[in-house]
């Protein structure tokens, strides 16, 4: 008889040697947590370890043990720093302790989150439930999927198909193409002209990728200026829709966006709201980030006219807190949720009783049909520490940047760049010292040189990860909290040592300028 084989343990022993492995990646996970406030926010991969990525793909194993080591030693000191509590770049959440057991009980326990008939699919179930009622959409259908860009994608995609029908459409079936007449054939669409939707120039990159994955193309996104607080600018969408309709573009949906990436502004979204409703216009909110205000008592009232949105996108692995990847997708109307993606195949039929009996609840309102148990962490989150502890964590984090903007405001050598009225804030570093040349033009791109150095220098040394933006053409430092780790005594060390560096950077800089200029 031919040995069996599994990826399993083959024996009492192996299973053994497996466990005790186990135990060790978890132990080494927890210290790793424990002492990130004394290790660096973020350290270089050193050059002679990107050999280990060039090696071959092994025919044969080397060991879970051997694996094992190598992740240690190679893989985990070098990640991006986002579960530091000194990291600030992007909008990337930390994770925690409580959901990365989560993840791993969803992994090893594995289930098919099409649906079905089985526990799992009641959890999503239930934290989509409560997370509607939450948003102020009760009785909103939805799901998790990977990020905000996804979740984003799926409410365009809900509000394309349903508005394309009302608009005389047949949009599943004909898509976006112009089909010929055919005798006897099905109808030919109408011919309108192209569909398009609308946001503010801040709407992040999703818009864009979204307006072309959907066959819409780039075009169809039609970009809405903003005013000096970074909010979309009510009267130039309406004047813009009423050309664009003149000019024979079929306006269908109208983007929100709660947190914009630059400044964390909120638009508007009541009076969105009210734009969409006169015009008959799906009504979509990028919430990413900023929907989560709605979980705290002190800022919620600043997403006034949330709840009235056809759609909404959100993550939780930015201001909740929650390891990626872990974002929703809500859609106020199920029944419009359901006609947008439910397609029938032969082999997921459900009966009346047994496994199959759940339906395909998660695959009938999305993309992907076979969908890991993402909603297991927030579950187990929300359960164990209580929706108000989100709220709270997103207040301190408002209030840690309220008080370093102060710092920054208070010092000649910083400029604060742009609105700040939550959690994101630019800056940059105002060198005292001369760039050697008075043009305003030279001075300007010395100023950009040195805050390049800076950033690069801050997260070399692993003293912080800031990331960057470019507003009004000039490079500033940029910071975006959602972490959880962060005290107030790191917010104080990162400030001194921005400052610290600058004055070095500024320094050397000048001297060299000098040094040029002789
Ligand atoms: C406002 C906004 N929308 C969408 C996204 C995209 O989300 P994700 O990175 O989860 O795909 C982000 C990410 O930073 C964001 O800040």
């Amino acid at each position: 008889m031919t040995q069996h084989t599994t990826f399993d343990p083959n024996s009492d022993a192996e299973w053994e040697a497996l466990r005790l492995l186990g135990h060790r990646m978890l132990d080494d996970l927890f210290d790793a947590t424990r002492a990130l406030p004394h290790t660096p926010a973020w350290r270089p991969m050193p050059s002679h370890k990107a050999a280990l990525f060039e090696e071959a793909g092994p025919e044969t194993g080397a060991g879970a043990e051997a694996v094992y080591e190598q992740f240690r030693q190679h893989v985990l000191p070098y990640g991006n720093g986002n579960w530091h509590p000194r990291f600030f770049g992007w909008v990337q959440g930390n994770g925690t302790p409580l959901a990365m057991l989560a993840d791993l009980l969803a992994s090893g326990m594995n289930p098919h989150l099409a649906g079905f008939n089985q526990a799992p699919a009641a959890v999503e179930q239930q934290v989509i439930r409560w997370l509607g009622e939450w948003m102020g959409m009760p009785g909103a259908s939805g799901l998790f999927v990977t990020g905000g860009t996804m979740a984003n994608v799926h409410g365009l995609a809900c509000a394309r198909m349903a508005m394309g029908e009302r608009l005389g459409r047949n949009p599943r079936r004909d898509g976006v193409q112009h089909w010929p007449a055919q005798a006897g054939g099905d109808p030919v669409q109408p011919t309108q002209g192209p569909l398009v939707f609308y946001g503010s120039t801040e709407t992040h990159s999703w818009a864009r990728k979204a307006a072309e994955w959907l066959g819409l193309g780039d075009r169809a996104f039609v970009r809405v200026p903003t005013g000096a607080d970074h909010r979309v600018d009510i009267g130039a969408l309406q004047a813009q829709m009423a050309a664009d309709r003149a000019a024979g573009l079929v306006p269908f949906a109208v983007v929100g966006t709660a947190g914009t990436v630059n400044a964390g502004a909120v638009d508007d979204l009541d009076a969105l709201a009210d734009v969409a409703a006169s015009n008959g216009l799906w009504f979509h909110v990028d919430g990413a980030f900023g929907a989560l205000l709605a979980l705290s008592p002190r800022h919620r009232h600043l997403l006034h006219g949330m709840s009235r949105a056809d759609s909404l996108a959100f993550d939780l692995h930015k201001w909740g807190s929650m390891p990626f990847e872990c974002a929703v997708a809500l859609v106020r109307d199920p029944a419009v949720h359901t006609a947008a993606f439910r397609s029938s195949a032969a082999y997921l039929g459900a009966l009346p009783r047994g496994v199959s009996a759940g339906g395909q609840p998660f695959n009938d309102v999305g993309l992907d049909l076979t969908r890991g148990f993402k909603a297991l962490k927030v579950w187990m989150q929300l359960k164990a520490d209580g929706v108000h502890k989100f709220g709270a964590l997103i207040e301190q984090n408002i209030e840690q940047v309220q008080r370093f903007a102060q710092r920054l405001d208070a010092h000649p050598e910083f400029e604060r760049v742009g609105p700040s009225p939550l959690n994101v804030l630019c800056f940059r570093y105002l060198p005292a010292a001369s760039s050697g040349n008075t043009s305003h033009e030279v001075h300007a791109e010395f100023v950009d040189e040195v805050n390049r150095e800076l950033l690069m220098r801050v997260q070399e040394r692993g003293v912080a990860v800031p990331s960057s933006t470019i507003a009004d053409g000039r490079f500033v430092l940029r910071m975006a909290h959602v972490n959880h780790r962060t005290t107030d005594a790191d917010m104080d060390a990162v400030f001194d040592a921005l400052l610290e560096i600058g004055r070095e950077v500024s320094a050397e800089f000048s001297v060299n300028r000098g040094q040029q200029a002789r």
